[in-house]
């Protein structure tokens, strides 16, 4: 089976945006390919989170993607710093990577440009760290976004470098990877644009919210005055809720609501009201689940420490041959 590898922000606070575009993808793969998903907490250090910051997110990270269908029995998933040969990996790679190539690298001039005061060399070498948490597991596929692929190249180049310089075939090229190939897009609540964290408070509906606040989220997202004329086109704000129904609610639901917007007699306040029962009915179990998991120490513990151990199978064999290859006893 080809292995893919994945790396989670442990940000915590999946919303509905994440679960459609990225979490359910992570699910189907789980079947086809061996998958190593981790919390990347090492990473998550050049932004200086405190010690119970960051236990607290990387747990709320796992709770939330286990809450989805993650199985640990079909996939691996561990936390990134449980397997410290990501690390040993991560300085072998930098000793031939270039400050010059790291320093063009379009993420990290976007970190200068937003936080000058904070530009650490991990910053500066995150895609090393990347192309480690990869090539640990010489994974040839990688679920990431657009904002990856620059990473990712990267990765192939310190693959390719490092096979050429010793002259060995250590690492296959690793690269993105869409398994459900229409990836759906989820529209926000704020009228225009996709679902996202940073468009605002009201604009994301996360797994994690109580349906109180998934009510209220829904009841105040954008609309217009309504449809003026039979057949009219819908403005994005109201195809956008349109779209939100097709992910929650039932076939007849929606075309219930499509008639009355055609013939001029939809009140929006009724088809958001119906939108966020069915949000709220969908969104329940997950949320339950993720409190579930969330408030149970030993099952995430043990989730975590099995999951090292799997980890640690592949990433201690590939080390070995990267040692042996460099002239390191192994
Ligand atoms: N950089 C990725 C992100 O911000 C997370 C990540 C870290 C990752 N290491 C990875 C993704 C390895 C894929 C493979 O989303």
């Amino acid at each position: 089976m080809e292995r893919v590898v994945s790396g989670i922000r442990p940000t915590g606070n999946l919303h509905l945006g994440n679960y459609f575009g990225a979490v359910k993808n992570f699910i189907k793969m789980q079947q086809d390919f061996d998958c190593y998903f981790f919390i990347a907490d090492y990473h998550s250090l050049t932004t200086h989170p405190t010690p119970d910051n960051l236990k607290k997110s990387v747990r709320q990270a796992l709770s939330e993607y286990l809450a989805c269908g993650i199985d640990p029995s079909k996939c691996t998933i561990y936390a990134q710093s449980d397997l410290p040969e990501t690390a040993e990996l991560y300085l072998l790679l930098n000793m031939n990577a270039y400050v010059g190539e790291l320093e063009r690298c379009t993420s990290f001039k976007e970190k200068i440009r937003k936080h000058p005061d904070n530009i650490n060399a991990g910053l500066l070498t995150y895609p090393t760290l990347m192309a480690a948490d990869i090539l640990i597991h010489k994974a040839v596929k990688v679920p990431v976004g657009k904002d990856q692929e620059q990473h990712l190249e990267m990765a192939r180049t310190f693959a390719n470098r490092f096979n050429r310089l010793y002259n060995c075939q250590t690492f296959p090229e690793p690269h993105a990877f869409n398994f459900g190939s229409g990836l759906v897009k989820v529209p926000g609540l704020d009228g225009s644009g996709k679902m996202g964290k940073s468009e605002g408070e009201g604009n994301a509906v996360f797994l994690a919210d109580s349906p109180e606040i998934i009510r209220k989220k829904i009841m105040k997202a954008v609309t217009d005055s309504g449809p003026t004329a039979p057949g009219q086109e819908k403005p994005e704000s109201v195809a956008n809720l349109f779209s939100l129904m097709k992910l929650v609610s039932l076939p007849e639901t929606i075309s219930f609501f499509e008639e009355k917007y055609n013939d001029c007699t939809i009140r929006y306040g009724d088809l958001k009201k119906q939108l966020a029962e069915d949000m709220v009915k969908f969104m329940t179990p997950i949320s339950e689940e993720i409190t579930r998991i969330a408030s149970d120490d030993q099952l995430i513990n043990k989730v975590m420490d099995e999951g090292a151990e799997k980890a640690r199978i592949s990433a201690r064999s590939t080390l070995n041959e990267v040692r042996k290859t460099i002239g390191f006893r192994s």
